[in-house]
């Protein structure tokens, strides 16, 4: 069965594409390489392209049986969409419109889209339940939770079946070694503390230690990158059998603060690794942890690598043998 998979190229995409060749999918990747690695493209045919362009859409869409669109494709820097708005909203708003466009012009009925933590905000609670208010505080998480509005309205009007995941933070890589988590530039946490490890950087900047939490450092949720995936394989499964249009939370329900991830870094790694305390980034909560209660309920989703140690240490396992990313 073919799988269209936007942003196949990036982290979260290749993982899954990976993901549903092992469980008898096929996944047809459209990316534009613009944050993208070609190199992680394994799996699957690939067109390179924007997630807009209606011509390449026609001809995916005529030329492969699509039972479903698997949404990645997408700007990720809460710290970036802070400075450059414009290119969030156009990149992750204005583009998916397109694409939904063309989803909906061509009868395909299933739609799962990459949302985020990011769009509930500050939380009034301590575990994010699917409820919590969504009050986005930077310009991703804003982007996201327009999107999850606009695909309500095309479910409405043209009977479009959705579900919507709200990663917490994805990391982690694919247990096999195959596949790892690259940005270029890196902003994520895991990935600049294993640099860090490996010497390719002098220190890692902690952005912030007096957050109302227990050692000042802001608190995260992490989810392994294969976990997600298994989480989207059951998404799937649930449109094709009929079910209607849904959102879930990802994340494992606990949560870690900068300074832990860095120290079980440590113990990961044996090696020291230098510190030193930033200013605060605009745009970050203080604390992001997610209920994951409804997604095990209704997803059956059963978390393989829900430990912070094996998250990081299957990180470690990607980047000490790709230090230069896909480019060695
Ligand atoms: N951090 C540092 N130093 C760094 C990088 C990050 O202290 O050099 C801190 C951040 O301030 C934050 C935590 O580490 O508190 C995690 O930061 P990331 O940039 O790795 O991830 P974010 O929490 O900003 O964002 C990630 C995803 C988003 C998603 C969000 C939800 O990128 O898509 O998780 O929790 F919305």
């Amino acid at each position: 069965m073919d799988i269209l998979v936007t942003g196949g190229a990036g982290y979260i995409g290749s993982h899954m594409c990976k993901y549903l060749s092992r469980n008898g999918y096929r996944p047809i990747v459209l990316d534009n390489l613009s944050r993208g690695h070609q190199q992680a493209v394994k799996w699957g045919p690939f067109f390179q392209g924007n997630i807009s362009d209606g011509e390449l859409l026609d001809h995916i869409f005529t030329s492969y049986d699509i039972k479903a669109v698997m949404h990645f494709a997408g700007y990720i820097s809460v710290g970036e969409s802070v400075e450059l708005p414009g290119l969030y909203y156009s990149n992750n708003v204005a583009e998916t419109i397109g694409l939904l466009n063309k989803v909906v012009e061509h009868n395909v009925q299933n739609f799962i889209f990459s949302s985020s933590a990011a769009i509930f905000g500050e939380p009034i609670q301590d575990a994010l339940t699917e409820t919590h208010p969504a009050k986005p505080i930077n310009p991703y998480g804003k982007g996201k939770l327009m999107v999850e509005h606009i695909i309500n309205d095309y479910d409405y009007a043209h009977g479009l079946n959705a579900v919507c995941l709200r990663y917490f933070n994805a990391a982690g890589a694919d247990p096999e070694g195959e596949i790892g988590e690259v940005h270029q530039p890196e902003t994520h946490l895991v990935p600049l503390i294993l640099q860090t490890a490996l010497g390719i950087r002098k220190e890692i900047v902690v952005f912030g230690d007096d957050y109302p939490t227990k050692d000042g450092t802001c608190i995260r949720d992490y989810i392994h990158i294969n976990d997600l995936a298994q989480a989207h394989l059951r998404a799937l499964e649930r449109l094709l059998q009929g079910r209607g249009s849904e959102a879930f939370n990802l994340g494992n329900g606990h949560g870690y603060s900068v300074n832990e991830v860095i120290d079980v870094a440590r113990r990961v790694t044996r090696k020291s690794i230098a510190v030193r305390v930033g200013e605060r980034r605009d745009g970050d909560a203080a604390v992001l942890i997610s209920s994951s209660e409804k997604a095990i309920r209704e997803l059956w989703w059963e978390p393989q690598y829900a430990d912070l140690e094996s998250i990081v240490e299957t990180a470690w396992n990607w980047h000490r043998k790709h230090p230069n990313g896909f480019g060695d």
